[in-house]
């Protein structure tokens, strides 16, 4: 047996591919130091199609512990995905130890319950379960270095303007009003916003610096999504010397993104940025409201990194099945995923190499342990993995349906994954008298 790698991570991969091939029993941790394995005859010349295989997990709405987060590091190496996009803040939870600002967790990593109701429902009723936790320092030195001995990056992402009423939760100054709010309970998009201030950026500038100290990441996300503009006024807008309270978020973006590229870091911003005048070159775009902004953005000479909504969303429910537990608006089976082709076809082949890859995402307001993630994210991820792997001539949908139930499945069985099943939802999903939540 022999393997000839390009680099240490290619040598981590044929080690992977050694194992896939050896069989379920070494995703087995006790098994391992058996005597008596065997392996087919054969050989195998593989690379990956895409630099940027990655996945976020949202640790925000619902907190991942620290061994959740090690273990599905683990699985994401053993699908060979090397990229994990943290979600670390949100309107519902500050994950993210700050030493200098330590209300950020002391106040912002808890809340008193969970949403239980549905959105068109209105006003909010909460569990009454207070949920929260957050990763000190140490925690996320651990986790980037475990991440490093796997060949996967995280990246980080500190989410501004909007979905910030964390962070307004555990200093008031922060927000728009200056009025008190709570840790929210419920999902969707919080109308508490950053304010337009030079306080409010020299305060990020100190998250960041930590944050840069922290991870390794070449890049650095700054969220940009989904900000709601009703508590901005126009005199703050002019203030700053922009038109209108529209152009806030480009403005907290250029002043943020150059303490980021000041760091010698890239930002990742959600497509939203690009609504903006002004967008910072150099900028990576994240497409999740569809491939259109990323088609845009590669023909405007950004990098991209797709993931929209309507393909690899892995917090949507996987069938129509009357139990299956996650009623996010959208059906999005295994096949779906599979079937998903990260380089839009829209996109002129002179642009191809702007995309970096592509992500799938892991949102968690209806995920609320590491057996619902497992639930939601396996078998899909594995479909999404062989799509950034695998060149696009070369996919097989039957091959890749056939493969998972005789080889995969058993693996993800030994390494203890709590996939969906292929026959329909796990009986434990199901929760009777829950009424259906929804984003
Ligand atoms: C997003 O899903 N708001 C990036």
């Amino acid at each position: 047996m022999r393997a000839v790698a390009g680099d240490a991570a290619g040598a981590s991969h044929a080690a992977q591919s050694l194992r896939q091939l050896l069989g379920p029993d070494a995703f087995r941790a006790a098994d391992i130091h058996r005597g008596d394995w065997a392996l087919p005859c054969g050989e195998v010349v593989d690379h990956p199609r895409f630099p940027w295989r990655g996945v976020l997990l949202d640790v925000a709405r619902h907190f991942q512990p620290k061994a959740a987060v090690l273990r599905f590091l683990d699985l994401m190496a053993a699908h060979k995905l090397n990229v994990l996009h943290l979600h670390l803040t949100d309107d519902q939870g500050w994950r993210l130890e700050v030493p200098a600002y330590p209300r950020l967790t002391e106040v912002g990593a808890w809340r008193k319950g969970s949403w239980t109701g549905r959105q068109v429902d209105g006003d909010p009723t909460h569990d009454g379960r207070p949920h929260g936790g957050f990763y000190t320092t140490a925690d996320l030195r651990e986790i980037v270095a475990y991440a490093r001995a796997r060949h996967i990056t995280v990246v980080p992402e500190v989410d501004v303007p909007g979905h910030s009423q964390a962070a307004i939760a555990a200093y008031p100054e922060l927000g728009a009003t200056g009025a008190p709010v709570e840790v929210w309970h419920a999902w969707g998009v919080s109308e508490h916003v950053l304010a337009p201030s030079r306080h409010v950026i020299d305060f990020y500038k100190t998250v960041i610096d930590h944050v840069v100290d922290v991870f390794d990441s070449p890049v650095v996300c700054l969220g940009g999504d989904e900000v709601p503009t009703k508590q901005w006024r126009p005199d703050q807008a002019a203030a700053l010397g922009l038109d209108s309270v529209d152009a806030i978020p480009g403005w907290f973006l250029r002043e943020l993104s150059a303490h980021v590229a000041a760091h010698g870091r890239r930002t990742l911003g959600w497509d939203d940025v690009m609504d903006h005048e002004g967008l910072v070159p150099g900028v990576v775009i994240g497409s999740w409201r569809g491939e259109e902004s990323g088609v845009a953005a590669a023909l405007a000479g950004h990098d991209v990194v797709m993931c929209p909504e309507q393909h690899v969303y892995l917090d949507h429910r996987q069938s129509d099945h009357p139990d299956e537990p996650v009623p996010v608006g959208y059906l999005r089976t295994l096949a779906d995923v599979y079937a998903y082709e990260p380089v839009p076809d829209a996109l002129p082949e002179d642009a191809h190499h702007r995309v970096l890859g592509a992500q799938a995402q892991i949102w968690t307001e209806h995920l609320d342990s590491p057996r619902r993630v497992d639930y939601a994210a396996f078998p899909r991820l594995a479909a999404f993995a062989e799509v950034v792997w695998t060149p696009r001539a070369r996919r097989d949908p039957a091959g890749f349906a056939a493969r998972l139930v005789e080889h995969h499945l058993p693996r993800l069985d030994a390494l203890g994954v709590e996939y969906r099943p292929p026959g329909g939802p796990r009986p434990w999903q199901t929760r009777p008298g829950v009424p259906g939540r929804q984003r």
